[in-house]
């Protein structure tokens, strides 16, 4: 049984005004209020750095819900959950400030600081907290991504944080590991002996991790040229997802449990440098092109964009995880922006039976697959080899693939899909930590990254162009068929 509960909790949300507290947080928040899941006791309490009252408060966030929520705000959970704000102005790199904290909290209450913030002013806030005495035992704090840019500057802000706060009040966001499909992996893998028994290199030829947007940088061109796609997305959210799918079983569900598996997992990543970084990476970077029928510009032609800039907006790699499960077994990890579509998936290729019974029908036929969609239309798809009807005079039997397929909004009919934050506000609040990445995680992963991103900073090779609507690079096709593979092509695109 994991050690949690449901207690009334102060919620503190710095950066309240910023765009991921509007587009997420508080509808997030608004949602578990909605469901019944936000103590009737608890506070919410928005920290930005503009003078506004309350009243003014309360409505930017209406607004927001509605905005965000897409639906008509409904008055009678509204009404609780207004009554639920408060508002504080706080220049959050001012000592001083914090002192206003203590007519807003209350110390014997758990309290939530939610730093939806830029990383470079964590250690003020930790620092601020400090002076006005607000912290203790009780106290949780959450974390946005980016943890820095590398190893070292997110040892930094890890550092400065870990100075007011111990590693069991520290709750990493990566909001993969809130999305419904993806914990689905471990009811999947772990809740199925079907799977469990086959989940090696003894029955898997390769894992395909696809997770491809259709969106291109959508105004954050400053944020993202610093970052690029492999510290965007493959630093936290796909390795995440490798980890989950390749973990070993956990002995519990509890935190750290799950924690030290995936960390197994990372430290058996094999190095990609510069002795080996050309056969196992593909980078590029999108031109102008069309996406759904509709004219887009190239990453280089964006508003505000450098059009010196090295950045990658696509990276495709072969990951090997070297321990005894999955020798032999590669992991192709894929993501883009301006790809077809906006779709995930982790693909399990399985080998082909040792001996053909059944000559050609079987021979040209793909091995089984079991297709995991965490996005969208969340489901399960596993293609079966069966006996095409029907008489024949040949004594031989033919062939055909089918489809098994489960999806979720089909199976789960009425049940609402929370968002991702939805799952894990809810999760902090009731402390628990396991679907939150413990900081030797957060280093490991940077540092396998970081190989890969000094390798290609060495080359001072470009990166390669591919077209806006189109699944990457030609190269990324051609990592996957020297070996005799292709890429899955996703149902989401029509
Ligand atoms: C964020 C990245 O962490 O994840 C964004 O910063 C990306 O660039 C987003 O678009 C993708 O998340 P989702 O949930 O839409 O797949």
């Amino acid at each position: 049984m994991l050690n949690t509960s449901f207690e009334p909790v102060d919620f503190v949300l710095f950066g309240t005004a910023g765009d991921l507290a509007r587009r997420k947080l508080l509808p997030s928040l608004y949602e578990l209020e909605k469901a019944n899941l936000m103590h009737a006791e608890s506070k919410i309490i928005g920290v930005a750095r503009n003078e506004s009252s309350l009243t003014e408060y309360q409505d930017m966030v209406k607004e927001n819900i509605e905005k965000f929520t897409k639906e008509a705000i409904c008055p009678e959970t509204w009404s609780r959950f207004c009554a639920k704000l408060e508002y504080l102005q706080v220049n959050m790199k001012e000592p001083e400030d914090y002192k206003g904290f203590l007519s807003h909290v209350d110390d014997s209450r758990i309290m939530v600081c939610y730093f939806a913030t830029p990383p470079a002013i964590f250690g003020d806030i930790c620092r601020g907290l400090h002076s006005a005495n607000i912290i203790d035992e009780t106290v949780r704090v959450v974390l946005e991504k980016p943890i820095g840019n590398d190893l070292e500057t997110s040892k930094a802000i890890n550092d400065e944080v870990a100075e007011y706060f111990n590693e069991n009040q520290i709750y990493r966001i990566d909001h993969y590991l809130g999305k419904e499909t993806v914990l689905n992996l471990i009811a999947l893998r772990f809740a199925n002996s079907i799977f469990a028994t086959n989940w090696d290199h003894n029955c898997i030829d390769h894992v395909q991790i696809s997770v491809a947007e259709s969106v291109g940088i959508e105004g954050r061109w400053g944020y993202f040229d610093d970052a690029g796609q492999m510290r965007d997305m493959v630093q936290n959210h796909l390795l995440q997802v490798l980890s989950l799918v390749a973990m070993e079983p956990p002995t519990t569900l509890d935190a750290d449990s799950i924690r030290d598996e995936k960390l197994k997992v990372l430290k058996a990543l094999r190095p990609i440098n510069q002795s080996n970084y050309q056969q196992s990476t593909v980078r590029g970077q999108y031109i102008g092109g069309f996406v759904n029928g509709v004219e887009v510009p190239g990453y280089l032609d964006e508003p505000d964009a450098n059009e010196r800039s090295r950045t990658e907006t696509f990276v495709a790699i072969k990951a090997e995880i070297d321990n005894w499960r999955w020798a032999g077994v590669p992991f192709y990890l894929r993501t883009g922006k301006r790809m077809p579509a906006k779709t995930s998936e982790v693909v399990i290729y399985f080998k082909r039976q040792p001996h053909n019974l059944f000559g050609d029908s079987f021979a040209n036929l793909p091995p089984n697959k079991l297709v995991i969609r965490l996005q969208p239309d969340e489901g399960v798809e596993v293609t079966v080899m069966n006996k095409v009807p029907g008489l024949t005079t040949s004594g031989s039997m033919d062939l055909q693939k089918s489809y098994l397929n489960l999806s979720f909004s089909e199976a789960f009919q009425g049940e609402r899909i929370a968002d991702a934050y939805e799952k894990l506000l809810l999760e902090v609040m009731l402390g628990n930590q396991a679907l939150f990445v413990r900081r030797d995680e957060v280093e490991q992963a940077w540092s396998w990254v970081d190989s890969i991103i000094d390798a290609w900073n060495n080359s001072n090779e470009p990166p390669e162009q591919y077209q806006a609507g189109t699944w990457g690079p030609v190269n990324s096709i051609g990592l996957l068929a020297k070996e005799g593979r292709a890429w899955y092509q996703s149902k989401a695109v029509k």
